[in-house]
């Protein structure tokens, strides 16, 4: 039997890794859960204010990579503190950057699959500022890809658990998107 609830929650989340530009040219990094891909091409990430806010605000240009297994401390670390407290807190979580040749925004060497994205606008919206944005291109290890696609059975790609605020990996292939169903006719 199922049990009501009066509330509930969209589980599990993508694991964003926001990299930014601050003003004085040294790289910011955040981790956001509340985002996703809305369109071909077009991604929305719902913002508190946070200095990769500010830094967006004055840039609007990003990067999105994807957190993975074996950097997950420090993707959990660059979400807890800020950038405005400890102005070096890629450094002090081993990160290191290259500077994107298609967006003004810093690529994490460390993180296998990030996509380069150009702010196409920032609303507030319930007291979140909510970004929209487009890809304009990815920069991906050559060792995640298989035929040129990112691989998920090589990425160690985590998501955030919502409901147990944990993170977990992605697990195996279990059927064919748009294929599995067809067994029904
Ligand atoms: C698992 C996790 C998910 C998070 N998701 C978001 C999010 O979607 N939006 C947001 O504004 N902050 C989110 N945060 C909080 C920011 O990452 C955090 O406030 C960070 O310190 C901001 O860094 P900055 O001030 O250097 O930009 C998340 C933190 C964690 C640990």
């Amino acid at each position: 039997m199922k049990k009501s609830f009066d509330s509930g929650i969209i589980t599990p989340h993508p694991v964003l890794i926001i990299g930014t530009y601050n003003e004085d040219g040294t790289p910011n990094a955040m981790n956001a859960a509340w985002g996703g891909q809305i369109g071909r091409g077009l991604i929305s990430i719902s913002l508190g204010e946070h200095r990769s806010t500010d830094n967006l605000r004055r840039n609007k240009e990003f990067t999105v990579a994807f957190a993975t297994e074996k950097m997950l401390a420090a993707c959990d670390y660059v979400g807890l503190v800020s950038g405005n407290k400890v102005p070096d807190k890629l450094a002090k979580c081993g990160l290191t950057v290259t500077k994107s040749d298609k967006v003004n925004a810093p690529v994490i060497d460390q993180l296998p699959v990030t996509i380069e994205c150009r702010m196409l606008e920032m609303q507030e919206e319930f007291g979140e500022q909510r970004v929209v944005a487009e890809i304009v291109g990815m920069k991906a290890e050559e060792d995640v890809l298989t035929d040129d696609k990112v691989d998920l059975g090589k990425l160690g790609l985590v998501v955030y658990d919502t409901v147990a605020k944990c993170y977990r990996t992605v697990g195996d292939n279990v059927g064919g998107a748009w294929n599995a169903g067809k067994i029904f006719g």
